[in-house]
Protein backbone atom coordinates (compact mmCIF):
# COMPACT_ATOMS: atom_id res chain seq x y z
CA UNK A 1 0.00 0.00 0.00
CA UNK A 2 2.82 2.71 1.13
CA UNK A 3 6.45 2.32 0.42
CA UNK A 4 8.82 4.67 1.96
CA UNK A 5 12.45 3.86 1.08
CA UNK A 6 15.83 5.20 2.06
CA UNK A 7 13.73 8.36 2.27
CA UNK A 8 16.33 11.52 3.55
CA UNK A 9 16.03 15.05 3.79
CA UNK A 10 19.12 16.98 4.21
CA UNK A 11 19.12 21.01 5.20
CA UNK A 12 22.25 21.55 4.23
CA UNK A 13 25.06 19.48 6.57
CA UNK A 14 22.30 18.55 8.85
CA UNK A 15 20.74 15.54 7.81
CA UNK A 16 17.04 15.48 9.52
CA UNK A 17 15.49 12.62 8.10
CA UNK A 18 18.20 9.65 7.15
CA UNK A 19 17.37 6.83 5.11
CA UNK A 20 14.02 5.88 6.34
CA UNK A 21 12.01 2.73 5.33
CA UNK A 22 8.98 1.86 6.30
CA UNK A 23 6.48 -0.40 4.67
CA UNK A 24 2.57 -0.48 5.80
CA UNK A 25 0.54 -3.28 3.96
CA UNK A 26 -2.50 -2.95 4.94
CA UNK A 27 -4.41 -0.09 6.92
CA UNK A 28 -3.33 0.42 10.58
CA UNK A 29 -2.37 3.20 13.00
CA UNK A 30 1.15 4.22 13.41
CA UNK A 31 2.54 6.57 16.19
CA UNK A 32 5.96 8.13 15.21
CA UNK A 33 7.73 8.78 18.52
CA UNK A 34 11.37 10.49 19.14
CA UNK A 35 12.69 13.18 20.90
CA UNK A 36 12.36 16.56 19.46
CA UNK A 37 14.28 17.39 16.40
CA UNK A 38 14.34 13.53 15.77
CA UNK A 39 13.00 14.25 12.24
CA UNK A 40 9.40 13.22 13.10
CA UNK A 41 7.49 16.25 11.64
CA UNK A 42 9.97 16.07 8.61
CA UNK A 43 9.01 12.37 7.56
CA UNK A 44 5.47 13.30 7.72
CA UNK A 45 5.77 16.49 5.92
CA UNK A 46 7.98 14.99 2.90
CA UNK A 47 5.14 12.20 2.94
CA UNK A 48 2.42 14.85 1.96
CA UNK A 49 4.77 16.61 0.08
CA UNK A 50 5.23 19.85 1.71
CA UNK A 51 8.66 19.64 2.03
CA UNK A 52 10.75 18.20 -0.90
CA UNK A 53 12.72 14.82 -0.20
CA UNK A 54 16.58 14.79 -0.74
CA UNK A 55 16.55 11.20 -2.07
CA UNK A 56 14.68 8.29 -1.89
CA UNK A 57 11.45 7.34 -2.24
CA UNK A 58 7.56 7.55 -1.52
CA UNK A 59 5.33 4.69 -3.53
CA UNK A 60 1.28 4.58 -2.71
CA UNK A 61 -0.49 1.98 -4.52
CA UNK A 62 2.35 1.50 -6.94
CA UNK A 63 2.75 5.29 -7.61
CA UNK A 64 6.15 7.25 -7.07
CA UNK A 65 4.15 9.84 -5.07
CA UNK A 66 7.36 11.94 -4.96
CA UNK A 67 7.20 12.83 -8.69
CA UNK A 68 4.09 13.70 -8.73
CA UNK A 69 3.50 17.69 -10.03
CA UNK A 70 0.42 19.95 -10.48
CA UNK A 71 -3.21 18.62 -10.04
CA UNK A 72 -1.56 15.19 -9.56
CA UNK A 73 0.22 16.44 -6.29
CA UNK A 74 -2.65 18.11 -5.59
CA UNK A 75 -4.48 14.80 -5.53
CA UNK A 76 -2.03 13.26 -3.90
CA UNK A 77 -2.12 15.85 -1.20
CA UNK A 78 -5.83 15.31 -0.95
CA UNK A 79 -5.40 11.66 -0.19
CA UNK A 80 -3.27 12.01 2.89
CA UNK A 81 -4.86 14.90 4.57
CA UNK A 82 -2.60 16.80 7.51
CA UNK A 83 -3.90 18.03 10.54
CA UNK A 84 -1.46 19.85 13.04
CA UNK A 85 -1.18 20.45 16.40
CA UNK A 86 -2.11 24.36 16.02
CA UNK A 87 -5.22 22.79 14.07
CA UNK A 88 -4.62 25.52 11.36
CA UNK A 89 -8.00 26.38 11.43
CA UNK A 90 -9.60 30.05 9.98
CA UNK A 91 -10.11 31.71 13.11
CA UNK A 92 -12.66 34.27 12.31
CA UNK A 93 -14.80 31.97 9.91
CA UNK A 94 -17.43 29.73 11.43
CA UNK A 95 -16.57 25.96 12.12
CA UNK A 96 -18.40 24.52 8.48
CA UNK A 97 -17.13 26.57 6.67
CA UNK A 98 -13.76 25.68 7.93
CA UNK A 99 -14.77 22.04 7.74
CA UNK A 100 -15.98 22.81 3.74
CA UNK A 101 -12.28 24.02 2.65
CA UNK A 102 -11.54 20.64 3.27
CA UNK A 103 -13.51 20.53 -0.53
CA UNK A 104 -10.86 23.77 -1.69
CA UNK A 105 -8.75 21.75 -4.00
CA UNK A 106 -11.47 20.30 -6.00
CA UNK A 107 -13.50 23.51 -6.36
CA UNK A 108 -13.48 26.58 -9.00
CA UNK A 109 -12.00 29.79 -7.63
CA UNK A 110 -15.18 31.26 -8.38
CA UNK A 111 -16.81 29.51 -6.67
CA UNK A 112 -14.58 30.20 -3.63
CA UNK A 113 -14.15 33.28 -3.83
CA UNK A 114 -17.69 33.72 -3.20
CA UNK A 115 -18.20 30.93 -0.53
CA UNK A 116 -20.50 28.99 -2.96
CA UNK A 117 -20.01 25.54 -1.09
CA UNK A 118 -22.53 22.73 -3.09
CA UNK A 119 -25.53 21.66 -0.96
CA UNK A 120 -24.65 18.03 -0.36
CA UNK A 121 -20.91 18.79 0.86
CA UNK A 122 -22.43 21.15 3.82
CA UNK A 123 -24.87 18.41 4.33
CA UNK A 124 -21.95 15.86 4.21
CA UNK A 125 -19.77 18.62 6.53
CA UNK A 126 -22.62 18.26 9.01
CA UNK A 127 -22.90 14.98 9.52
CA UNK A 128 -18.69 13.97 9.59
CA UNK A 129 -19.48 17.02 12.46
CA UNK A 130 -22.10 15.29 13.82
CA UNK A 131 -19.80 12.11 13.98
CA UNK A 132 -17.12 13.63 15.78
CA UNK A 133 -19.72 15.21 18.53
CA UNK A 134 -19.49 18.99 17.48
CA UNK A 135 -22.01 19.64 15.31
CA UNK A 136 -24.00 21.68 17.72
CA UNK A 137 -21.07 24.33 17.22
CA UNK A 138 -21.58 24.34 13.10
CA UNK A 139 -22.95 28.25 12.80
CA UNK A 140 -19.86 29.56 15.60
CA UNK A 141 -16.36 31.05 14.59
CA UNK A 142 -13.88 28.39 14.83
CA UNK A 143 -11.98 30.57 17.62
CA UNK A 144 -15.19 29.98 19.80
CA UNK A 145 -14.26 26.57 20.51
CA UNK A 146 -11.90 24.66 22.99
CA UNK A 147 -8.83 23.33 21.70
CA UNK A 148 -10.22 19.69 21.58
CA UNK A 149 -13.15 20.51 19.76
CA UNK A 150 -11.40 22.87 17.06
CA UNK A 151 -8.96 20.01 16.63
CA UNK A 152 -12.10 17.63 16.15
CA UNK A 153 -12.55 20.50 13.45
CA UNK A 154 -9.74 20.02 11.51
CA UNK A 155 -9.98 16.42 11.59
CA UNK A 156 -13.98 16.89 10.28
CA UNK A 157 -12.27 18.86 7.45
CA UNK A 158 -9.30 16.41 6.84
CA UNK A 159 -12.26 13.85 6.46
CA UNK A 160 -13.75 15.72 3.67
CA UNK A 161 -11.52 15.11 1.68
CA UNK A 162 -11.91 11.32 1.81
CA UNK A 163 -8.47 10.97 2.68
CA UNK A 164 -6.55 7.04 3.01
CA UNK A 165 -4.21 8.53 4.97
CA UNK A 166 -4.70 10.93 8.18
CA UNK A 167 -0.92 12.09 8.73
CA UNK A 168 -1.15 13.85 12.17
CA UNK A 169 1.99 16.45 13.03
CA UNK A 170 1.17 16.22 17.14
CA UNK A 171 -2.54 15.85 17.08
CA UNK A 172 -2.53 16.35 21.48
CA UNK A 173 0.04 18.28 21.99
CA UNK A 174 -1.35 21.49 22.94
CA UNK A 175 -5.00 19.94 24.65
CA UNK A 176 -5.24 18.78 28.46
CA UNK A 177 -5.52 15.42 29.05
CA UNK A 178 -9.69 15.50 28.56
CA UNK A 179 -9.60 16.22 24.76
CA UNK A 180 -6.62 14.77 24.44
CA UNK A 181 -8.25 11.44 24.92
CA UNK A 182 -10.95 12.62 22.93
CA UNK A 183 -9.27 13.80 19.83
CA UNK A 184 -7.02 10.25 20.14
CA UNK A 185 -10.59 8.65 20.28
CA UNK A 186 -11.84 9.99 17.35
CA UNK A 187 -8.57 8.80 15.56
CA UNK A 188 -8.77 5.61 16.63
CA UNK A 189 -12.68 5.32 15.74
CA UNK A 190 -11.64 6.69 12.18
CA UNK A 191 -9.36 4.17 11.57
CA UNK A 192 -11.32 1.08 12.56
CA UNK A 193 -14.57 2.47 10.86
CA UNK A 194 -13.21 3.88 7.72
CA UNK A 195 -10.31 1.53 7.28
CA UNK A 196 -8.25 4.59 7.28
CA UNK A 197 -4.21 4.38 8.12
CA UNK A 198 -3.20 7.16 10.78
CA UNK A 199 -0.06 8.33 11.21
CA UNK A 200 0.56 9.77 13.96
CA UNK A 201 3.91 11.74 15.67
CA UNK A 202 2.61 11.64 19.40
CA UNK A 203 4.75 13.55 22.05
CA UNK A 204 4.25 11.37 25.13
CA UNK A 205 5.44 7.36 24.68
CA UNK A 206 2.09 6.46 26.68
CA UNK A 207 0.08 7.88 24.24
CA UNK A 208 1.75 6.01 21.09
CA UNK A 209 1.36 2.32 23.33
CA UNK A 210 -2.29 3.27 24.21
CA UNK A 211 -3.71 3.70 20.73
CA UNK A 212 -1.45 2.83 17.84
CA UNK A 213 -0.80 -1.01 16.24
CA UNK A 214 2.69 -0.19 15.89
CA UNK A 215 5.44 1.97 17.08
CA UNK A 216 7.97 3.86 15.27
CA UNK A 217 10.94 5.36 17.02
CA UNK A 218 13.68 7.80 15.66
CA UNK A 219 16.85 9.00 17.02
CA UNK A 220 18.87 11.92 14.77
CA UNK A 221 17.02 11.00 11.87
CA UNK A 222 16.89 7.49 11.86
CA UNK A 223 14.79 5.14 12.55
CA UNK A 224 15.61 3.04 15.34
CA UNK A 225 12.68 1.12 16.01
CA UNK A 226 9.64 -0.20 14.72
CA UNK A 227 7.78 -2.88 15.98
CA UNK A 228 4.18 -3.35 18.54
CA UNK A 229 3.62 -1.47 21.23
CA UNK A 230 4.25 -4.58 22.99
CA UNK A 231 7.71 -5.21 22.20
CA UNK A 232 8.55 -1.36 23.15
CA UNK A 233 10.14 -2.23 26.32
CA UNK A 234 11.61 0.07 28.49
CA UNK A 235 15.08 -0.30 27.66
CA UNK A 236 13.94 -0.03 23.98
CA UNK A 237 12.03 3.43 25.22
CA UNK A 238 15.34 4.63 26.28
CA UNK A 239 17.38 3.93 23.51
CA UNK A 240 14.68 5.95 20.99
CA UNK A 241 15.02 8.69 23.32
CA UNK A 242 18.27 8.64 23.58
CA UNK A 243 17.74 8.98 27.83
CA UNK A 244 19.76 7.40 30.57
CA UNK A 245 18.57 5.44 33.76
CA UNK A 246 16.26 8.57 35.16
CA UNK A 247 14.07 7.90 31.68
CA UNK A 248 10.61 8.04 33.01
CA UNK A 249 7.51 6.47 30.94
CA UNK A 250 5.21 9.71 30.86
CA UNK A 251 8.13 12.36 29.79
CA UNK A 252 7.10 14.12 26.67
CA UNK A 253 9.63 14.61 23.83
CA UNK A 254 10.39 18.38 24.96
CA UNK A 255 11.28 17.24 27.98
CA UNK A 256 13.75 14.79 26.83
CA UNK A 257 15.31 17.67 24.50
CA UNK A 258 18.46 18.70 24.12
CA UNK A 259 20.31 17.16 26.95
CA UNK A 260 19.35 13.71 26.16
CA UNK A 261 18.66 12.83 29.66
CA UNK A 262 14.62 12.51 30.98
CA UNK A 263 13.54 14.71 32.90
CA UNK A 264 11.52 13.51 36.53
CA UNK A 265 8.65 15.37 35.88
CA UNK A 266 5.19 13.79 34.54
CA UNK A 267 3.03 16.07 32.88
CA UNK A 268 0.70 14.14 30.95
CA UNK A 269 -0.67 11.43 33.88
CA UNK A 270 -1.33 7.94 32.18
N1 LIG B 1 12.91 24.18 7.40
C1 LIG B 1 14.01 23.74 8.02
N2 LIG B 1 15.21 24.27 7.75
C2 LIG B 1 16.33 23.82 8.35
N3 LIG B 1 16.34 22.80 9.25
C3 LIG B 1 15.18 22.23 9.55
C4 LIG B 1 13.95 22.66 8.98
N4 LIG B 1 12.95 21.89 9.47
C5 LIG B 1 13.52 21.03 10.33
N5 LIG B 1 14.86 21.22 10.39
C6 LIG B 1 15.81 20.45 11.20
O1 LIG B 1 15.60 19.07 10.94
C7 LIG B 1 15.70 18.31 12.14
C8 LIG B 1 14.41 17.55 12.37
O2 LIG B 1 13.37 18.46 12.68
P1 LIG B 1 11.86 18.02 12.87
O3 LIG B 1 11.06 19.26 13.01
O4 LIG B 1 11.48 17.09 11.79
O5 LIG B 1 11.94 17.24 14.25
P2 LIG B 1 10.75 16.69 15.15
O6 LIG B 1 11.10 15.29 15.50
O7 LIG B 1 9.45 16.93 14.51
O8 LIG B 1 10.88 17.58 16.49
P3 LIG B 1 9.74 18.12 17.49
O9 LIG B 1 9.41 16.99 18.43
O10 LIG B 1 10.41 19.26 18.21
O11 LIG B 1 8.57 18.57 16.68
C9 LIG B 1 16.06 19.30 13.25
O12 LIG B 1 17.44 19.28 13.40
C10 LIG B 1 15.59 20.63 12.69
O13 LIG B 1 16.36 21.67 13.22
MG1 LIG C 1 7.78 18.04 15.03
Amino acid sequence: MLRIEQLTKKFGSNTAVDAATIEVDRPMMIGIIGRSGAGKSTLLRMLNRLTDHTSGSVTFEGRDVTALRGADKRAWQADCAMIFQQFNLVPRMDVVSNVLHGTLNRRSTLATMFNLFPTEDIHRAIDILDRLGIADHAPKRAEALSGGQQQRVAIARALMQDPKIILADEPIASLDPMNAQIVMDALRRIHEEDGRTVIANLHTLDTARRYCDRVIGMLHGRIVFDGRPEQLTTGAARDIYGADASFSEEATSTQLDAVGRASNVATVPA
